[in-house]
């Protein structure tokens, strides 16, 4: 059988063209759509002194600047980063209506630039090399690290010069597939430092995903490692990769060089499995470059980086970020919504495979000069308390981490958290999946001990960075909701009909004017981009997400209104899992539906019918779940398989996802009118052998 990646992209033929999503979607009962509705809303004044914003009323006059005059505003904040060549007086254009032409987004249009070099030789030119750039911290307690900035520049460019080397040339993609080492944010910096798109696949995807994902960018180069030790579990990464270079080589797309890092504390030199030709040590070839490697001046709208992301139909989405705007706007919005100063030691839980660990580990960080924590291991490994040891070894200011730790560590006790001195932590902050109130105040009262506002910051792979955020200590805080808008974020809510909602109220969570770091497209389908985001509203970006207003302007996210669903903070396709079930060779068809899960947000919940005469055994079960391991990775396999010897369909065959839904978080009291049901006796049936 052809692998998920191209059943999903062609046989399956998902109809990309959609209208508005169903308005039943809209009614998601997540906690945060609870508290929108009670009762007003607890306001905490925090008494952090706040250095960059005084006021307010301060936020609101430059908020209001950059909504009217986005060029003007943008174009001061530019000036703070070196520009090889200036952009032109007039740098700025969008088109958000596919009634007017091709979606296009332009900025800082005309300058040249490069970020590695804006990251780095910047701050090295400025006499702040000997300044901390990474902190390492293993897997193990007693395995750390740390790099300066003329250092990490030094193996920028070795990594650059031998990419260089093997072929590598500006706006070729190369992939990453690797663990929280500091050479994953160094390669990602080598290939911006030579104009190379880096397309980093997180560490946890299958081999199946991964072949999927340098096949549809062709990257001739992969970086890797040999494995990586998480918790007490070892990974053989280099093995997965093998296999998927021989799923690419199958389907006729040939990986030529293959560069490995010895990660020896988890697979040795030894025992790593190796092609002569393709593959190369780290060690051997990195070492041997030089430390100068020319910057390539990037054009600002030249691409920077793709980074796959679900949507709602069953491929991968490419999404393709450029050069200039995404600069600005993640240096930005990190210096604004962690108050970064420079020499600041902050801490962003996520790994470098999601966009989080782009914009807030690597490149804001570094574009602000600060010292960012990179973390290899589990944050319970070996004991819960493992962050706040982390926390207190580094002095950490800035905490960003998602909410489903933070529930998890609030299960643990309280102990694990007070026995550690955090007294270093100003700013805590939280980014993935909304999170309710409860772990919000936890997070408050326990972690930060009352003092530290708390940065609840909407935004996505596509905006790659912060649209919705606190801005610490500049106003009043609701547990909850991730406040107002960022600068330059012209967010608007919409209804079903497309029509922008004014005042409180709830809706679709749109943007109507381009931001510096949008989306540009999905690599390689244009079309896909112009009917994903701007089909179906015309005149705004739809962000996939639905929202609430309250009456002080406050934004409540409510979750995602299409068939995306957000495990642990990471971004899952329902039809994506469904592909994968359907590989296993009793499941006749699949139906996936996310439910409410009280650690990780949502989990994911399968209704599966098998082939005529087959069984339904716990053995079936463990093999439907093994194959969406080995599909897609251990982060997407279900935590419910329902038996289901029919799906409810309309009388056209489609299913009616609304009855999933209610069946799983068991709301069958909800079902609402099911009249329509091709055979309404299917419900019955479900219901009788839920498991
Ligand atoms: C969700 C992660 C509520 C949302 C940066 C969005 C949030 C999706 C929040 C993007 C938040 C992200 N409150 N929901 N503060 N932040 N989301 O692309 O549903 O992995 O559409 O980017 O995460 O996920 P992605």
């Amino acid at each position: 059988k052809p692998s998920t990646f191209y059943r999903c992209g062609s046989l399956r033929n998902f109809a990309y063209t959609w209208g508005p999503p169903d308005p039943s979607t809209l009614k998601v009962t997540s906690a945060a759509s609870q508290v929108a509705h009670a009762p007003p809303p607890m306001v905490l004044q925090e008494n952090y002194k706040h250095s960059l914003l005084k006021s307010r009323e301060q936020y609101d006059a430059m908020y209001k600047r950059s909504i009217e005059d986005p060029q003007g505003f943008w174009s001061d904040i530019g000036k703070e980063f070196h520009w090889e060549k200036k952009w032109h007086a007039d740098h700025h254009s969008y088109n958000f209506d596919v009634r007017q032409g091709p979606i296009q987004n332009q900025w800082f249009k005309g300058g040249q630039t490069n970020i590695t070099y804006n990251c780095l030789d910047r701050h090295v030119e400025a006499g702040r090399g000997d300044q901390i750039c990474f902190l390492w911290e293993g897997n193990d307690l007693d395995r750390d690290r740390r790099m300066t900035y003329k250092e990490v520049l030094d193996e920028v460019c070795r990594v650059a010069n031998w990419l260089r080397s093997v072929g590598v040339k500006k706006g070729d993609a190369v992939a990453i597939y690797a663990p929280m080492l500091c050479e994953l944010p160094i390669a990602m910096l080598a290939c911006a430092r030579i104009g190379a798109m880096h397309s980093v696949v997180f560490a946890g995807f299958s081999a199946d995903s991964l072949a999927g994902r340098i096949v549809d960018c062709k990257s001739r180069v992969v970086i890797t490692t040999s494995g990586v030790m998480r918790g007490s579990k070892k990974v053989e990464l280099k093995k997965i990769v093998d296999n998927a270079l021989n799923i690419c080589k199958k389907s006729g797309f040939e990986v030529d060089t293959c560069l490995v890092y010895e990660n020896d504390n988890a697979i040795d030199k030894a025992s790593c499995p190796w092609t002569e030709g393709r593959d190369r040590w780290w060690h051997d070839e990195i070492p041997k470059q030089s430390t100068e490697a020319a910057v390539e001046w990037m054009d600002s709208e030249d691409p920077l980086f793709l980074l796959y992301t679900s949507g709602s139909t069953g491929k991968p989405k490419g999404v393709m970020h450029t050069t200039g705007g995404y600069m600005v706007m993640a240096a930005t919005t990190t210096k604004y919504v962690f108050d970064m100063q420079p020499g600041d030691v902050y801490w962003c839980t996520a790994d470098c495979g999601w966009i989080t660990g782009h914009t807030y580990l690597t490149y804001g960080p570094l574009l602000n000069g600060a010292t960012s924590v990179v973390f290899e291991g589990t944050p319970t490994y070996p004991t819960p308390a493992r962050c706040w040891q982390i926390v207190e070894k580094y002095k950490v200011k800035q905490f960003y981490t998602a909410p489903t730790l933070i529930r998890s560590l609030e299960g643990s006790g309280d102990q694990h958290v007070t026995s550690q001195d955090r007294s270093s932590l100003r700013i805590l902050g939280t980014v993935g999946e909304p999170i309710n109130p409860q772990a919000w105040n936890w997070y408050h009262k326990v972690v930060g001990e009352g003092r530290c506002p708390i940065v609840d910051t909407w935004w996505q792979t596509e905006t790659a960075a912060h649209l919705i955020s606190p801005l610490p200590g500049v106003w009043g805080q609701k547990p909850g909701s991730a406040s107002l808008p960022f600068f330059g974020a012209h967010i608007a809510m919409v209804d079903e009909k497309g029509q922008e909602i004014e005042g409180p109220g709830e809706g679709y969570l749109c943007v109507k004017s381009s931001w510096p770091s949008t989306i540009r497209t999905i690599y390689g389908d244009h079309d896909r981009y112009e009917t994903t985001y701007f089909a179906p509203f015309k005149g705004f970006y739809f962000s996939g997400d639905g929202c609430r207003r309250d009456a002080d302007g406050y934004y409540w996210i409510t979750g995602r209104v299409d068939d995306v669903i957000n495990v642990s903070g990471h971004r899952i396709g329902t039809a994506e899992v469904e592909g994968a079930l359907e590989e296993h060779p009793a499941c006749a068809e699949a139906a996936v539906v996310g439910f409410e899960h009280p650690i990780k947000g949502q989990g994911i919940y399968a209704y599966v019918t098998l082939m005529q005469g087959t069984e339904f055994t716990e053995d079936i079960r463990k093999g439907l779940v093994m194959t969406v391991r080995e599909q897609i990775g251990a982060f997407a396999a279900p935590d419910v398989i329902h038996e289901a010897p029919g799906l409810p369909k309309t009388r056209s065959g489609k299913i009616m996802r609304r009855v999933l839904r209610k069946i799983a978080s068991k709301e069958e009291d909800q079902l609402g009118d099911i009249s329509t049901l091709a055979d309404p006796g299917v419900v019955e049936t479900l219901l009788k052998l839920r498991p």
